[in-house]
């Protein structure tokens, strides 16, 4: 089968992100690196894409130049989907215009820096009918997509309570020092948006609630902690959820979480059973009842859904971690390019991108407002 030809945008040789997406659209031989802008610096640009020894042909010195010279292209050699993994101001702008040309998108989360960008992309993807992938990576991962069948299943029975966490300790030498606060794109709403901890990370753990319960919040109450009063982004807060059906949830998020590392876990407590991951030990999940001792699920095996099992590569006992995460996603938007009809939630959409703007501004709202309850819009 021929491969898609992929374009990226950012994660250059200095980013967090880049080797990520670049080792995961390799994984399953989808994809193949055919130009990007890995950096606004030519010099580095170029040299990096040197580095990683690719053509250069196609390495272009910014993003408008990329369309344009694509565009010239006949259709069939043209890149057909471009991953945009650059600060969080430029999704926005980079992903309206790929998609008003007709190229299909891959996003960094969060999706764009406000509620407003988020539903103008939604509307412009029904639009021009375009694939849509928002890289919220532990999705992916086989035993989050395990817990997603079963709560769809019924097995959990009616869902009590959720509690989500995500614990990160990277800011906490950062932000006790004045100047080196105010260098960091994550600290600038400029370039990040209205938040950095609720934006960057609580982002993610808004959309394990939703992704793996299917159900919606409704509405939220936020605590959210600045530190300094010079500092205008939160980072660290507690979030009190309200979600349908009745149910109660908490979220907490923290970026001075001393010495945590990339602490996301979540427990889903039904009235028949209850589910427990973590994300530094993803290929654990814990299933727990009032009647059986406590059972743990691991990748692979023939007792796990087939949702799970395709996100799988090797046979058990294997450790796969975030890189094939993040390579189940592009595995989802490689099909849905290919109109190969992909699962539910092979893939985040534009849709949960919206979801995430939606949640970032109604936690800042709520802070804003006098920590006070703000209810959620109901788009889908
Ligand atoms: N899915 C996840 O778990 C996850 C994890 C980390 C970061 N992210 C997201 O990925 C994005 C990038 O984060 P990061 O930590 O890699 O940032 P980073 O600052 O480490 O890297 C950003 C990259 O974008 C490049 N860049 C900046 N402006 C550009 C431009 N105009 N054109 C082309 N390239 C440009 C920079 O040179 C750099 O290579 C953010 O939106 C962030 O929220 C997601």
């Amino acid at each position: 089968m021929q491969k898609i030809k992929l374009g990226i945008l950012g994660g250059g040789g200095d980013s967090l992100i880049g080797v990520l997406h670049r080792v995961a659209s390799f994984i399953n031989d989808n994809y193949e690196l055919t130009g990007a802008v890995f950096n606004p610096n030519w010099e580095e640009n170029i040299g990096f894409a040197e580095e990683l020894g690719i053509p250069t042909n196609r390495i272009y010195k910014d993003f408008d130049t990329l369309i344009e010279e694509e565009l010239k292209l006949p259709k069939e050699e043209r890149i057909q989907v471009c991953s945009i993994l650059t600060p969080n101001f430029l999704h926005f702008p980079m992903a309206k215009k790929l998609m008003e040309n007709g190229f299909h998108v891959i996003c960094e989360k969060p999706m764009t820096n406000t509620y407003e960008e988020a539903k103008i992309l939604a509307d412009l993807q029904r639009e021009k009918g375009v694939v849509f992938g928002l890289t919220h990576t532990y999705t992916g991962y086989p035993m989050v997509r395990q817990m997603r069948h079963m709560i769809a299943n019924g097995e959990l029975g009616k869902i009590q309570k959720v509690d989500v966490r995500y614990y990160q300790g990277w800011i906490n030498p950062i932000i006790h020092d004045k100047e080196k606060r105010s260098s960091i794109w994550r600290l600038d709403p400029e370039k990040a948006g209205i938040s950095c901890c609720m934006g960057d990370i609580g982002t993610h753990a808004f959309n394990m609630v939703e992704y793996t319960t299917g159900l919606r919040v409704e509405k939220l109450l936020a605590d959210l902690n600045y530190l300094y009063e010079d500092n205008k982004m939160d980072i660290d807060g507690n979030i009190m959820l309200h979600i349908e059906g009745g149910v109660r949830g908490i979220l907490r998020s923290s970026q001075i979480a001393t010495g945590e590392e990339n602490g996301l876990a979540i427990a889903i407590y039904g009235s028949k059973k209850a589910l427990k991951w973590e994300q530094e030990n993803p290929n654990r999940l814990k299933v727990m009842s009032d009647s059986e001792p406590m059972q743990i699920y691991t990748p692979g095996h023939a007792y796990l859904s087939e949702f799970s099992l395709d996100g799988t590569k090797l046979p058990p006992g294997h450790p796969e971690g975030i890189f094939d995460s993040m390579a189940n996603i592009y595995l989802g938007v490689a099909r849905a390019i290919r109109n190969q009809n992909p699962r539910s939630g092979e893939y985040p959409t534009v849709i949960d991108g919206v979801r995430g703007l939606n949640f970032i501004e109604s936690a800042v709202k709520s802070q804003k407002d006098g920590n006070v309850w703000v209810e959620l819009d109901k788009q889908d």
